[in-house]
């Protein structure tokens, strides 16, 4: 029988639970565990896990140990579950105990829900939207990153981060992770739907620059490892999933995974042009492409793969303009677009991608050179801090709405485009249809469906 609800007035698991990394029969279980403070805060502990069918009979149990090494935080891949099922999540240590539930990936579904969320800056209005997309009840929530932001402030709201400067060490990342997990909205978020994470940049530094240490990438990305509820032994954040025979989902990382530069910093009329993907992710997207059998075929990753162009700049040659356009997305790595471009018109369904990183909600169609449709994008608006009219007005003075119309004007194929409102998008996928909708913290919601063919 289940466990009863966990007491009142429990702190050890004041940080939550979550799962995630979730396929068709496994997905990771993570909680942390803090010693109470009779204890010590730097003992370590046997902290008990079990899953339980919506019945009450119990499925898998095991015990792990939390200690300081991975700042009491435990991660447990549990496999040989049943497709699209829902499971309840027991964690128990230190005489305290927390409940969730989780669900695996359907292998026959009519429809799916995916919530995809991405830059939450803690303190901000909006952060309080997590609790918002746990009401939606999505299937799966996607996150593409930028989950923490590195920056310690005084916040809108006049709450200080913690830590209360920027984040350079593997304590002060563990810390910001802490502080994001006081959210209650964000807490029921994870107890309740299954993740598939990736990092952004703010998870270490803004663009994360060449010249930072590799100290300080490392206890950014460790602090995330240890935080998330993701698989601690997977090699990489790439992740292949068919979904329910609708949805063939590749997620890559396109921060740290190859891409070389890594300073990207923006605007910019010329990059190097280097990889944005290792051979490795190459392989592992082109695999995918030939495996495809459902009709949606979505690749998910943290920056925009559209050609956005910003602006033109004159230039001493023929022809005398240049696009102006932001490197630090996919327009820094052409080369790898086009190769992008064409696996994706291999793909059995139909093409989308999910993205984020803009701060902005987008939905458009990537066109390649002669206006041909390669796929559809959409890019979620940032779940709190500063918009892109914001950002771009702190740089050139230029109202929303000038932006707006010159962003539309030089880049063929925009439906829509929302450069003031935070939120997250929903896609509702079925076999003919893809609906997705701007979710807004306003209350606002717009809808965008594709039909497959
Ligand atoms: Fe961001």
């Amino acid at each position: 029988m289940l466990p009863p609800p966990p007491p009142v007035g429990d702190d050890v698991f004041r940080s939550g639970l979550a799962t995630g990394d979730v396929d068709t029969t496994s997905v990771v279980l993570w909680t942390r565990a803090a010693p109470p403070a009779a204890i010590g805060p730097t003992s370590r502990g046997p902290l008990r896990w079990s899953l339980w069918t919506e019945g009450g009979d119990q499925v898998e149990a095991g015990v792990a140990e939390v200690g300081p090494e991975h700042d009491h935080t435990c991660h447990v891949r549990v496999g040989g579950l049943e497709p699209g099922t829902t499971y309840h999540v027991v964690f128990e240590a230190f005489g305290s105990r927390i409940t969730g539930t989780t669900t695996t990936l359907p292998t026959n579904a009519t429809r799916f829900r995916i919530a995809v969320a991405c830059c939450s800056r803690w303190g901000w209005p909006g952060f309080e939207t997590y609790g918002r997309i746990d009401r939606e009840e999505p299937d799966l929530v996607l996150h593409v990153g930028d989950y923490i932001y590195e920056i310690g402030e005084t916040t809108p709201t006049g709450r200080m981060t913690d830590p209360p400067h920027d984040c350079t060490t593997l304590d002060d990342y563990r810390r910001r992770h802490a502080q994001h997990r006081t959210d209650d909205g964000l807490r029921r978020l994870h107890a309740n739907r299954p993740f598939l994470a990736v990092w952004d940049d703010h998870e270490v530094i803004d663009n994360a620059p060449d010249d930072e240490s590799m100290a300080r990438r490392a206890a950014g990305i460790q602090a995330w490892q240890e935080w998330m509820p993701v698989d601690p032994d997977a090699a990489g954040l790439d992740r292949v999933r068919s979904i329910g025979g609708l949805i063939d989902l590749v997620v890559v990382d396109a921060r740290f995974g190859g891409r070389l530069p890594t300073d990207t910093d923006g605007p910019s009329v010329g990059r190097a042009d280097g990889p944005i993907l290792s051979d490795a992710q190459w392989e592992l997207v082109e695999r995918a492409v030939e495996a495809s059998t459902a009709p949606w075929f979505v690749v998910a990753n943290q920056v925009q793969v559209s050609p956005m162009t910003l602006a033109y700049a004159p230039a001493l040659q023929w022809p005398p303009w240049r696009r102006v356009v932001n490197p630090d997305q996919w327009d820094g790595f052409p080369a790898e677009r086009r190769r992008l471009a064409d696996l994706l018109g291999r793909a059995h369904g139909r093409p989308v991608i999910v993205s984020g990183d803009l701060h902005a909600g987008w939905s458009r169609g990537f066109l390649d050179d002669a206006g041909t449709s390669i796929a559809h994008e959409f890019t979620s608006p940032s779940i709190s801090g500063v918009t892109y009219a914001e950002a771009v007005h702190d740089r050139t003075r230029l109202p929303s709405g000038l932006v707006h119309t010159i962003l539309t004007r030089l880049n063929p194929g925009i439906d829509h485009l929302d450069l003031d409102r935070h939120g997250f998008l929903l896609l509702d996928v079925t076999a003919d249809t893809l609906t997705t909708t701007f979710v807004h913290t306003d209350g606002t919601r717009v809808v965008r469906t594709l039909t497959v063919g």
